[in-house]
């Protein structure tokens, strides 16, 4: 190639013998600023390669890597926090809950473990879903004390615990303990309760199937039992939807959803943190 090379007559520099449609390729050398430049990066990412941990496995010669720094910071919040959650992980709840400063600390980190636990089923801040009970208010399935709450989280509701909340509403429907005809009844009688517009003569006939099939477990009244897990059906809030459709659908068939039990999964501690969060989002009694 170096034959091929001549210099340009205009400028003089060497071209590199490439040749288009009579246009000429030069090749002006890199200015040295930028050569040298180029050769201090290629030194520098030597440099730290040795020094730095560049390559998974190998630590660098200073010995210094961000995750083991990462691992000393939270070690060093775990440490300083550990005589709050051993006091927590040791007193009652009760006690816990007089003690301003655990309890701000508890309600702190109780926020901490249910956005990493339970807000995928029951939204940020406790505001539930279809399917998933609100935990803000002060309408509860099972019990709003501290004491209830507790047990729910520990426990679960319908859990592979042996000490899980159970109660199983029968599948009238599905499992034909019921005419259709008399589900129809007994969803107007329902929509009657919580105040919606319903058919009277359908109702009338579904207070007495209410009476005798319902009323065990939500009551005569429609207000629902604690000791079950029974809703309330006279009030505006639903689990599962209000409508004729939805409460056709929960008589027919059913919900049984079930809440997984924390005991053995989280912590004691976190257990206590957890309940006290949601006792404070505002419905606790
Ligand atoms: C897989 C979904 C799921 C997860 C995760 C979950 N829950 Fe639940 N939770 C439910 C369902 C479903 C119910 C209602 C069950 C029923 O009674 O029909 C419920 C009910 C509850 C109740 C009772 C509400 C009442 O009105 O009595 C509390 C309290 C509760 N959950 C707290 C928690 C906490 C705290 C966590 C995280 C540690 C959590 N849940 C994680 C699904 C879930
Ligand atoms: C053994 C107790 C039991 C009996 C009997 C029972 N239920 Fe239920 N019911 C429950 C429980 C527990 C739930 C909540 C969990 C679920 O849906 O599985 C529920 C939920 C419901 C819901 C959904 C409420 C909501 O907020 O979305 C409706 C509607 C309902 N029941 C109507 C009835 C009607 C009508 C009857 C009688 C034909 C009846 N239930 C009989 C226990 C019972």
């Amino acid at each position: 190639m170096a034959a091929d090379r001549e210099r340009d007559a205009v400028t003089g520099t060497a071209t590199t013998g490439h040749e288009w449609d009579g246009i000429r390729e030069l090749d002006t050398p890199l200015p040295s600023w930028w050569l040298y430049t180029f050769y201090a990066t290629i030194l520098f990412a030597a440099v730290w390669c040795v020094l730095y941990p560049a390559i998974p496995g190998i630590d660098g010669l200073l010995g210094h890597t961000n995750r083991r720094d990462v691992a000393e910071a939270l070690k060093a919040a775990a440490d300083q926090q550990a005589p709050m959650v051993d006091r927590i992980r040791a007193l009652p709840i009760e006690e816990v809950r007089k003690d301003p400063k655990l309890l701000a600390f508890s309600r702190t980190g109780g926020r901490a473990a249910f956005n990493n636990n339970c807000a995928a089923c029951h939204q940020s801040g406790g505001a539930g879903a279809r399917g998933f009970p609100n935990l803000a208010d002060d309408d509860w399935l099972w019990g709003g004390s501290l004491a209830d709450i507790e047990q729910t989280i520990r426990y679960g509701i319908r859990s592979e615990h042996d000490k899980t909340r159970i109660s199983v509403m029968p599948r009238f429907g599905a499992d034909g303990m019921m005419t259709p005809a008399q589900i129809d009844d007994v969803v107007e009688h329902v929509l009657a309760l919580s105040r919606q517009p319903h058919d009277a003569a359908k109702a009338t006939r579904g207070a007495a199937l209410f009476a005798e099939r319902c009323a065990v477990c939500h009551q005569r009244d429609g207000s629902g039992n604690r000791e079950m897990g029974s809703p309330a059906l006279n009030d505006q809030i639903w689990l599962y939807g209000g409508s004729r459709a939805d409460i056709r659908e929960s008589v027919f068939y059913a919900r049984a959803a079930a809440m997984p039990a924390w005991e053995g999964r989280l912590d004691e501690a976190t257990i206590k943190m957890l309940t006290l969060y949601v006792h404070g989002l505002g419905g606790g009694k």
